[in-house]
């Protein structure tokens, strides 16, 4: 396994994001540290969830449209950014004449246990996982002729508008003529079905909101009592995302060992620990032609829920 990030790395960039986040106001959290390995796992166990449909979805239009992907593409080099358990990618593992298969992901120990089981299943494909963080080792990922880097299950929407145009970019830089990016994004819809996808009765979702707190605990020797913070989700309808927020119950005085800080929380204060974004067509077109791209194929599960797009350099 490839690793951008050793641990040490890991945690002096937690580091730096808990003491900008929690001094911020209102104070804030980046989601990529959702993802220690019970991070993963909860996400996983979200993909299952009856409210969350983006995962189904996507597999769907995935299932529909692999053939098509392999065809246009003829990739031979599959990068996946995000790619956590890499479900969905089976269904372009089978389809696409691939070479190699280079999944990319800051959650360690989930990206080799992942990649171990997908070697293992593709005995000729050159399986090489990368630990990595996309928004800031891209130009250090290894290359491969006829590329698709893919940027599946809605996880750009994570990504505020400004990363999300620092992101697009610093893929078209890696991409050379004949390659092409295959991004999923999850597209605007009512608010109740958004909010229940975000807020699911089994509360899985909410534990995965309060795990940032468990990963901070742990690799910052902080002391946050999780379960005194109450899992929100809340739709912005200006920007057209989701927002999960956590929200203190009573005042609280948490300490973070490894910053030699004590951070206090007014009681209701809310901490914002993650966007996800949702698209129109037109919109996520439009970022793409800023940052280079041509729109070759737009698609969409048969219920509209959620989109497919594959890209080309231009
Ligand atoms: N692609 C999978 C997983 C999505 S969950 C799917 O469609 O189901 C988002 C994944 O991105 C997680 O595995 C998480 O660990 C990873 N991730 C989040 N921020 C990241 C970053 N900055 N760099 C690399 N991986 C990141
Ligand atoms: C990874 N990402 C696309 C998920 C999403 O839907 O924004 C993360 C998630 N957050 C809550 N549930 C799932």
């Amino acid at each position: 396994m490839d690793r951008h990030l050793d641990p040490a790395e890991l945690d002096a960039a937690l580091r730096r994001d808990v003491a900008l986040g929690l001094t911020s106001r209102p104070k804030t959290l980046p989601p990529k540290w959702f993802y220690d390995e019970r991070g993963s796992e909860l996400f996983d166990e979200i993909t299952r969830l009856e409210e969350y449909y983006p995962t189904r979805r996507e597999r769907s239009i995935l299932a529909e449209r692999a053939a098509e992907i392999a065809e246009l593409t003829g990739a031979r080099t599959l990068v996946e950014l995000g790619a956590g358990s890499g479900e969905k990618t089976r269904l372009l593992l089978d389809a696409l004449p691939l070479a190699g298969y280079v999944p990319v992901d800051v959650s360690g120990e989930f990206l080799g246990d992942a990649a171990a089981k997908i070697a293992e299943e593709y005995p000729g494909l050159a399986v090489l996982p990368v630990v990595a963080d996309y928004e800031h080792h891209l130009k250090l990922l290894p290359d491969g002729e006829r590329k698709i880097v893919a940027f599946l299950g809605g996880t750009i929407g994570n990504m505020v508008p400004a990363e999300r145009e620092g992101f697009f970019t610093g893929v078209r830089e890696i991409l050379g003529e004949g390659d092409a990016l295959l991004l999923g994004a999850d597209l605007v819809k009512d608010e109740r079905r958004l909010v229940a996808a975000y807020d699911d009765s089994l509360g899985v979702t909410a534990e995965f909101n309060r795990n940032v707190l468990r990963v901070i605990n742990a690799r910052l020797d902080a002391d946050f009592d999780p379960e005194s913070f109450q899992h929100l989700a809340v739709w912005d309808p200006g920007q057209e995302w989701i927002e999960m927020r956590l929200r203190a119950r009573g005042r609280q005085d948490v300490r973070v060992g490894a910053l030699g800080v004590t951070v206090h929380f007014e009681d209701g204060e809310e901490m914002r620990t993650e966007i996800s974004a949702k698209f129109r067509r037109e919109g996520l077109e439009r970022e793409l032609a800023e940052a280079g791209y041509r729109v070759e194929r737009f698609w969409t599960d048969a219920a509209g829920d959620f989109s497919l797009t594959l890209a080309r350099p231009v």
